[in-house]
């Protein structure tokens, strides 16, 4: 498991080699990997039987090119964020839900559920053994990467003989450019989609990402933030940007596309539908379309990388929609200020989202 990674090899570090935390310029992190000292690695064989697991150096792995997971995708992953508190306290958001997620998405890639007190140890464990990496107050989250991956070889289609659990972590900030609450502009897609019904849209399965890449680095060359995918039976009505879900907000409704097996159902999703019923909100999930999102007072992306993200623009067949003037509206706002407020332990946790590390 310990590959060259997690050695010095000569006297240059390699790229994805850790340097010290002491070294690292907390302001200029964005959401590159910053490599850091420890991950956890559990192992499933033949019998379904999960190892205990242990934290081991961060470091490269050593795989059969006929590994399932580099021939057939066979691989989950999650994404989850720990904050340091200004009381010097380690929070991290929602672990359970993670768990569950993660457990529902191995049943659909017929890979052996990690149990979920093994899913949540494994992630308090390569916290606390990660605890120098965690950025100081304001300055970012130790983004946590639990990665599920059939990596017995195989080479007829079917399930892997076996299973490799990891969990490898990076300090991270802004995912987009320009820093947090700095609006993005979008661009709706017609001719490619994400996901389509019966498909494995819902999953965070790790098949569900590249094919985006082609359609988001042109949106790019053509000065976009990111893409907006429309559902693959009538292309009118939203599923999700690349990396994260999308709200819009008419008046006092605040409305996201449904959960209806294309869409992921994201946890930082789910925990701004529940702050703003309670803010008082009609909070609706279901089918929304491109022509009210155009028409909307003010829209934004959700998602554990993203965190709240204000959309300044959508592009939609040649016609651009821009909210609030292309500045974060009130509504993104103070649904950013809750969920990260509570994140970083500044308002109280009244449901009980954090647990400490
Ligand atoms: C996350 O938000 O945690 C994700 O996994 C999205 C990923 C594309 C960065």
């Amino acid at each position: 498991r310990r590959g060259e990674g997690s050695r010095r090899i000569g006297r240059a570090r390699a790229v994805s080699e850790p340097k010290p935390a002491s070294e690292i310029d907390w302001n200029a992190i964005g959401f590159g990997l910053t490599p850091t000292s420890h991950m956890f690695v559990a192992t499933c064989d033949l019998g379904g039987t999960w190892s205990a697991g242990e934290v081991v150096p961060f470091g490269n792995l050593s795989l059969s090119p006929a590994a399932a997971v580099l021939n057939y995708g066979q691989g989950v992953f999650e994404g989850m964020k720990a904050f340091r508190t200004k009381d010097d306290e380690l929070l991290v958001f929602r672990p359970d839900e993670n768990a569950a997620r993660c457990e529902e998405g191995s049943l659909r890639m017929s890979m052996p559920p990690v149990p979920r007190d093994l899913f949540q140890q494994a992630v308090m464990k390569t916290i606390s053994a990660n605890a120098d990496y965690v950025p100081p107050v304001g300055l970012g989250s130790l983004y946590l990467r639990p990665l599920l991956i059939g990596t017995g070889a195989i080479l007829g289609l079917g399930p892997a003989p076996s299973y490799t659990f990891l969990v490898y972590c990076s300090p991270v900030a802004s995912y987009f450019k320009g820093g947090q609450l700095t609006p993005i502009d979008l661009t709706v897609e017609e001719t490619y989609h994400r996901a389509a019904p019966g498909g494995s849209g819902s999953t965070k399965c790790i098949g569900n990402y590249s094919p985006v890449l082609k359609v988001q680095l042109e949106a790019k060359r053509q000065g976009f933030s990111d893409v907006m995918y429309l559902d693959a039976r009538e292309n009118k009505y939203i599923e999700e940007v690349s990396s994260c879900n999308f709200f819009c907000v008419k008046g006092n409704t605040i409305s996201t596309p449904a959960l209806q097996g294309s869409i992921l159902p994201g946890i930082t999703r789910k925990s701004i539908c529940e702050m703003a019923a309670a803010r008082g909100f009609k909070v609706e999930e279901r089918n929304v379309s491109i022509e009210e999102v155009m028409d909307a007072d003010e829209c934004f992306c959700t998602g554990t990388a993203v965190v709240v993200a204000p959309v300044g623009s959508i592009t939609y067949k040649g016609k651009k929609a821009q909210f609030c003037d292309g500045k974060t509206g009130p509504v993104t706002q103070a649904m950013y200020d809750e969920l990260t407020g509570i994140q970083q332990g500044r308002i109280p946790d009244e449901r009980g989202w954090n647990v400490k590390v």
